[in-house]
Parts: C-alpha cells; sequence; structure tokens
C-alpha cells in the first residue's frame, strides 16, 4: 500500500529545457490528485544521480517512472536497466530533428529491458501521465474514479454541431 503524502509517480527529465513539455505531465496528476515528485536527472551529465535516483525509486516505492528526453535519449533505458519500474519515455522535441531523434532513441529499446514510449512533446507528456495514472488505477479505486471523470468530462466537451 503506498504512504500517505509518500509520491506515487515519479517525473523526470534530462534537463531543465525539458520542463517546459514535462509540466503537462504534473498538470494531469495535480487534476487526478495523485502525488508525484519532479526532478531532473540526466543519464550523461549526472550519471551517478541517475544510479541514486534508480535505485531510490525502488526503495520508495513508486509505481510508474515517467521519464522525458531529448536527442540520443537514452535516459528512460537507463532508468528501466537500474530499477525493476515501469518506465514511460516521452520523447522532447529537439532542435534538430523536431524529435525523431528522440523517438526512435526511446522506442527502439532492445529486448530484454522494456520502455514504454508514447507521442513527441506535450501530448506524449499528457498522455504518458494518462497512461501511468490508468497502470495505477488497477491498484487504486480513487485513482480509477478520477480517471474515469476526466474522461467523461471531455466527451461531454466534444459538440455535435462544428458552430
Ligand atoms: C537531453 O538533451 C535532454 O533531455 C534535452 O532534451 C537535450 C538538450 O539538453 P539542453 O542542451 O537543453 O540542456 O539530455
Amino acid at each position: 500500500m503506498p504512504q500517505k503524502n509518500k509520491p506515487l509517480v515519479s517525473i523526470i527529465m534530462g534537463s531543465q529545457s525539458d520542463y517546459k513539455t514535462m509540466k503537462y505531465a504534473e498538470n494531469v496528476f495535480k487534476s487526478l490528485k495523485i502525488k508525484y515528485e519532479t526532478k531532473i536527472v540526466s543519464a550523461h551529465r549526472t550519471p551517478k544521480r541517475l544510479f541514486e535516483y534508480a535505485l531510490g525509486a525502488e526503495k520508495k516505492k513508486i509505481s510508474v517512472i515517467i521519464a522525458g528526453a531529448g536527442g540520443s535519449a537514452h535516459l528512460p533505458g537507463m532508468v528501466a536497466a537500474i530499477s525493476h519500474i515501469p518506465v514511460i519515455g516521452v520523447p522532447i522535441e529537439s532542435k534538430k530533428l523536431k524529435g525523431l531523434d528522440s523517438l526512435l532513441s526511446i522506442v527502439q529499446m532492445p529486448k530484454g529491458i522494456p520502455v514504454g514510449s508514447v507521442a513527441i512533446g506535450k501530448d506524449g507528456a499528457i498522455n504518458a501521465a494518462l497512461y501511468a495514472a490508468s497502470i495505477m488505477a488497477l491498484s487504486d479505486k480513487k485513482i480509477k474514479f478520477k480517471l474515469k471523470q476526466l474522461r467523461s468530462k471531455q466527451t461531454k466537451s466534444v459538440k455535435i454541431k462544428p458552430k
């Protein structure tokens, strides 16, 4: 059972510059009242922090990790290799290749260490959080209820006539 006031889910990113995308995942967790933590962990610039984070996340009983990374986006794969927690990678839109590099790096994990992947950028960050919530909803009725509410609100917001 998750302990009170402890984060249930973790959002990490390779750089401060990724936050403008990853904040959308935070917004989803806020609206679903899911406790989360947010950290910058770079696989190549802060490798020691990466190891400590991934091992610590296991001890803290984090349910799902969302990892945003751009370019040669190895952060999600590295975290998945160190911990046994489900990892969802968010491909950040890179300047030169518009995130195609990030997407392929995340989605093309070789067999043995899986990483879930979502769309590039903001939509991906939002869906990663919703996906994480649906995993947690398997064992948490409150989250399941909140998710259903959110979907119902979304359905009602779609008008039949375009104007
Ligand atoms: C990756 O390099 C980060 O995930 C980021 O998307 C990209 C660029 O980082 P900065 O140069 O903006 O720090 O590690």
